[in-house]
């Protein structure tokens, strides 16, 4: 096969320049698929890699034109927004978190990419990864939720699911982390706008889910829209070529966010749009994503003497490698030449990974549903929605063969009498229709009430102010819940909604999140307790929107908060505490914690460490149970102030009724590391303290102390 370099001698600056111009099509468009522009500016060369278009006979058609009517016969790279399944719906990355479960997340990544690969997919703009604390801000529901650490694990997971052990299997596609960095840090939860973090909250909350993805393998890097601590992450040099590029040895491709590079004229560093090209090129930028800045003004740019050529030559170089390493040279219809997955084949997983994604809130002991429930009414715009169970960001999926929470429930409770209303739209002022869902709850045994948000209120430009129920459902609710019958809530969203009212009127609450194709079916089992809940809260669940943003991993104030004393760290109207902790989650059964005991009490600070943790975990509750138990360490003194506690591990305790069992933790020097004074990791000798329990809730985490001490100067040897 002709190598990359030969091939880049024989390529013309435009070639080489087409090569990182990265266009979208308007799948709706018919025939060509595309307008006669594109297909000429693909015979010319100018086009390296097109997105969000699918399917067996439009990518053959696409590709067909750049390798038989281009001079070089250069493939085209096919991208896609496959976050959470292509045919198959899986729950979306937000409800897939709460199942704390590595091999989960990789087996939906791996059927993802098998069905993405079918429809001629080569790369996915994939996994997402921004550490999100603030659920205003939509894209919170395509992240692993608040934590790096699980951030980090999920990554990982993801990579190795979309990219399989060779990325040129016919089944595998490349991932994509995205989006580099601290996206999830937008101010004020608002899309898109400025993330000013400092260089420890980079180290310590955003890169580590970074990190792990590279570590992974994984081939492409999409740089975020916004500008961390002034400079637009398009334009950033210091951690795309600095950080990325040098510190971490990254060779695969960056590429812009959709039309980020012409963005930065908007963002006040760019003039023109020569020097907005020059910029992300210089920055280390390889692809353009849609502004087309790279092929209208890289020319310019280097006659004005603001890029150089071999700039070019390298970004290029990194696409043709990437391209090469996907098998595109070697035969670039590999993937559309693979045999359609039948869409049967994930719904098992699908359904598996629903249920262990669907979180139990809050139950009084109204579900498991019991036998003498014999009639339901099913009130609320989520109930019969079979569409919106997919969420955002599932754009190859019909969704006509989701299952709604109807259906599924009368699949499951087929001796139930089911009836059925609307009550309000999802969103819209129009109240006509709570009166009649009222009178359908009348001789129910019980209500289930299905509520929140529907698909497109969270994901891209999907920020909310008031993340809380839209339209008139809150009416319909307190309605609903004034007539008597039990009420069970199903919620759907795409982040923490907060409803405070809800949770302490209704008997039972339950976050279904978005859950996929095969929501019905799940939310069913769940409800009836076919399947033992086990999902936990990947994100703190806020009581009251004023607590935004939220999360766990805070430092300490020196004045923590005292109810009795004025001046210390709290809100004169609102309580401290979130609804619900990150972690929390509820089973059908309990499980009792005891006898938190490590190897050694106290360690030497060395690389090779390692320090065991064990707890006796026992199931009091009747039936088999999974629960995903936490380990937290904080570091009590050190050189800079540390979280009140930080997520290490955890590890899933699966016991029968009645079981014990002894769950072991394995901790490195790396779990009792931080960022130090000048960002580098370090261990600093004192006191840690070890918690293990069921939630980031404190007062109900055991808690050991161990010591960390300096290894012994070497002993002098006159
Ligand atoms: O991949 C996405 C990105 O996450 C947000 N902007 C558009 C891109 C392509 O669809």
């Amino acid at each position: 096969m002709i190598s990359i370099d030969q091939l880049l001698s024989e390529m013309t600056l435009e070639e080489k320049i087409g090569q990182l111009n990265l266009i979208t099509v308007d799948q709706a468009v018919t025939g060509s698929v595309g307008s006669d522009d594109m297909i000429a500016n693909i015979r010319a060369g100018r086009i390296g890699g097109v997105f969000n278009v699918w399917g067996r006979e439009k990518i053959t058609r696409l590709q067909k034109l750049a390798v038989e009517e281009t001079r070089l016969g250069l493939p085209l790279l096919f991208g896609m927004d496959v976050l959470h399944g292509q045919q198959t719906i899986f729950p979306v990355p937000l409800a897939e978190a709460s199942a704390f479960d590595a091999d989960l997340w990789e087996r939906t990544a791996r059927a993802a990419a098998c069905e993405a690969a079918a429809d001629g997919i080569d790369l996915t703009f994939a996994p997402m990864l921004d550490v999100a604390r603030d659920p205003r801000w939509g894209r919170m529901v395509e992240s692993p939720g608040e934590d790096p650490r699980v951030g980090a694990a999920f990554a990982a997971a993801k990579v190795r699911g979309f990219q399989s052990a060779r990325l040129s299997a016919r089944d595998a596609i490349g991932a994509t982390a995205k989006h580099f960095c601290a996206y999830g840090a937008a101010l004020a939860g608002r899309d898109y706008a400025a993330a000013d973090v400092s260089d420890r909250a980079l180290h310590e909350i955003y890169l580590p889910p970074f990190h792990a993805a590279l570590r992974e393998g994984c081939v492409a890097v999409m740089a975020a829209y916004p500008s961390v601590a002034g400079i637009p992450m398009a334009a950033n040099r210091e951690l795309l070529n600095g950080y990325l590029r040098q510190k971490l040895g990254f060779a695969g491709v960056i590429m812009s966010d959709y039309g980020a590079v012409a963005e930065l004229i908007q963002h006040g560093v760019a003039g023109d749009i020569v020097e907005a090209a020059a910029l992300a090129l210089t920055a280390g930028v390889d692809m353009d994503m849609v502004s087309g800045a790279y092929v209208s003004a890289l020319p310019e740019a280097l006659a004005r003497g603001l890029v150089e050529e071999r700039q070019i030559d390298e970004a290029a170089r990194r696409v043709l490698r990437l391209k090469r390493d996907l098998g595109l040279l070697d035969d670039p219809f590999r993937r559309v030449a693979v045999a359609d997955a039948p869409l049967e084949r994930f719904k098992g997983l699908a359904l598996d990974a629903a249920r262990r994604s669907i979180t139990l809130l809050t139950n009084s002991g109204v579900l498991p549903l019991s036998a003498g429930v014999r009639r339901i009414a099913l009130i609320g715009p989520l109930a019969d929605a079979a569409g919106e169970m997919q969420g955002p960001w599932s754009l190859a999926a019909s969704g006509e063969s989701n299952v709604s929470i109807r259906e599924g429930l009368a699949a499951a409770l087929p001796d139930c009498e089911i009836v059925f209303s609307p009550g309000v739209e999802i969103e819209g002022e129009d109240a006509d229709g709570i009166e009649e869902a009222c009178r359908r709850c009348a001789g129910a045994d019980l209500i289930l009430l299905c509520l929140g948000e529907s698909g497109r209120m969270s994901g891209e430009a999907a920020s909310r102010a008031a993340p809380v129920l839209p339209g008139r459902q809150a009416a319909l609710a307190r309605a609903v819940l004034a007539l008597g019958p039990p009420v069970v809530v199903v919620l759907f969203s795409g982040r923490p909604l907060a409803l405070p009212w809800l949770f302490e009127s209704a008997q039972a609450v339950v976050a279904a999140w978005f859950p996929g194709s095969m929501a019905g079916t799940a939310i069913a089992d769940i409800l009836t307790g076919r399947f033992n809940p086990s999902a936990r809260l990947p994100v703190t669940w806020p009581r009251e929107i004023g607590q935004i943003p939220i999360f766990y991993a805070e430092r300490p104030s020196g004045r923590p908060a005292e109810p009795e004393n004025l001046f210390t760290s709290k809100y004169l109207d609102v309580t401290n505490e979130p609804q619900f902790p990150f972690g929390h989650g509820l089973s059908y059964g309990a499980v009792e914690l005891t006898h938190l005991r490590a190897s050694a009490e106290t360690f030497t600070i060395e690389r090779e460490l390692t320090l065991a943790v064990e707890i006796d975990a026992t199931n009091r509750g009747g039936r088999a149970i999974e629960a995903p138990l936490f380990l937290f360490i904080h570091d009590v003194v050190a050189s800079v102030a540390r979280p009140l506690i930080e997520l290490k591990t955890w590890r899933k305790a699966r016991l029968e009724a009645g079981e014990t069992q002894t769950i072991v933790f394995s901790l490195s020097l790396e779990d009792f590391s931080f960022p130090g004074p000048r960002l580098t990791p370090c261990c600093e000798p004192g006191v840690f303290e070890i918690l293990v329990g069921e939630s980031a809730d404190r007062r109900r985490l055991l808690s050991i102390f161990v010591q960390a001490k300096q290894p012994d100067a070497p002993r002098s040897t006159s």
